[in-house]
């Protein structure tokens, strides 16, 4: 009988101490916290709609969007298509407004359908910010971005500066249709229409990839051999054309835009002479600021450039001499 008590007793402490290890253990493994969890409170629901959301150029608009909102306490939502397409770009847009944001930073289109959403957005209180590309015929509050048709001009300038004899220009562009890209092009044939020794020869879209630069090179040096000098107008264009003229062991003047990581690599490998600068980065954070200045009924001047400047690289005086199918 007694046999039995103790034997019941031992049965039963381990299971009261199984128990008690089991409540302390499972607490600690599974977290179960004391304070529920607090929502955190947003002051403002903005979206950032970009031309292609996984583009490097775009990652860092959405970074500076990121850390202004971080600072501002604003929830930004990141949207872009996967591929650029307006289209899509512009069904992000009509969801967005439909689903009554506070404010819209997004990448200017060139079109009816932008004017209109850009106006029904203005109708339902939502401010619209342009960014990278303007749409300044369109209701939008505001533009940040470069001065893309100066931006043209300095590239076409120091094209002007740093070659000289007879040059035959192939021209990579982002896409056509993009308005940016088209003052870009703008600026670059104004600056050098005096200059009789220059000629733009042909011009072929990126459709803003890397893949869609090398294929317009190629296409571009098929149908032209005779090109001494290259300009590409999109973030990714300048690393398309240096990579197919080094494996044609090719020596042209390449004029880029952007200084993303690869780009620089180029321009300190001499592959790409010289490269615009734009800065991606202070655009997103300047364009949070824009939005949050429209929520307080204050009104920022509607043009907010950023910054742009030639950066060269070190081995680019070797191309002022003539090069190979250039006269002087
Ligand atoms: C342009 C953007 C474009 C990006 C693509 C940049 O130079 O400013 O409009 O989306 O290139 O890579």
């Amino acid at each position: 009988m007694i046999l039995k008590r103790s034997i019941y007793f031992i049965l039963f402490m381990v299971l009261a101490i199984n128990f008690i290890l089991m409540l302390f253990f499972g607490k600690e493994t599974f977290q179960i916290k004391d304070k529920p969890v607090t929502a955190v409170k947003y002051d403002y629901h903005f979206v950032l709609i970009s031309e292609e959301a996984d583009n490097p150029y775009w990652r860092l608009v959405e970074k500076g969007a990121r850390d202004a909102a971080k600072i501002y306490n604003v929830y930004v939502e990141y949207l872009g298509p996967n591929q650029a397409d307006n289209t899509e770009q512009l069904q992000y847009m009509d969801q967005s407004i439909a689903g009554n944001v506070d404010g819209l930073i997004i990448q200017g289109v060139k079109n009816e359908r932008f004017d209109k959403l850009v106006n029904k957005a203005f109708e339902k209180g939502i401010p619209v910010v342009t960014v990278d590309t303007d749409a300044p015929e369109s209701e939008r509050a505001v533009y940040v971005g470069s001065d893309n048709y100066r931006s043209g001009m300095l590239a076409g300038e120091a094209f002007i500066k740093d070659t000289q004899g007879e040059q035959l220009v192939g021209i990579v562009t982002g896409r056509f249709e993009s308005s940016s890209q088209q003052l870009r092009i703008q600026g670059f044939k104004d600056a050098i229409q005096q200059h009789k020794r220059m000629k733009i020869v042909a011009t072929k879209e990126s459709k803003i990839t890397k893949s869609g630069a090398v294929q317009a090179t190629y296409d571009l040096l098929r149908e032209h051999p005779d090109l001494t000098a290259f300009y590409g107008t999109s973030a990714l264009d300048g690393t398309g054309i240096a990579q197919v003229v080094n494996q044609l062991q090719l020596n042209p003047y390449i004029i880029s835009f952007d200084i993303l990581p690869q780009t620089i690599e180029l321009l300190e490998n001499g592959s790409i002479d010289a490269t615009v600068a734009q800065y991606p980065y202070q655009m997103g954070y300047k364009a949070i600021e824009m939005l949050l200045h429209l929520e307080r009924g204050e009104h920022p001047g509607e043009l907010q450039f950023t910054k742009t400047k030639i950066v060269r690289s070190e081995h680019t005086p070797s191309h002022k001499a003539p090069m190979k199918g250039a006269g002087s």
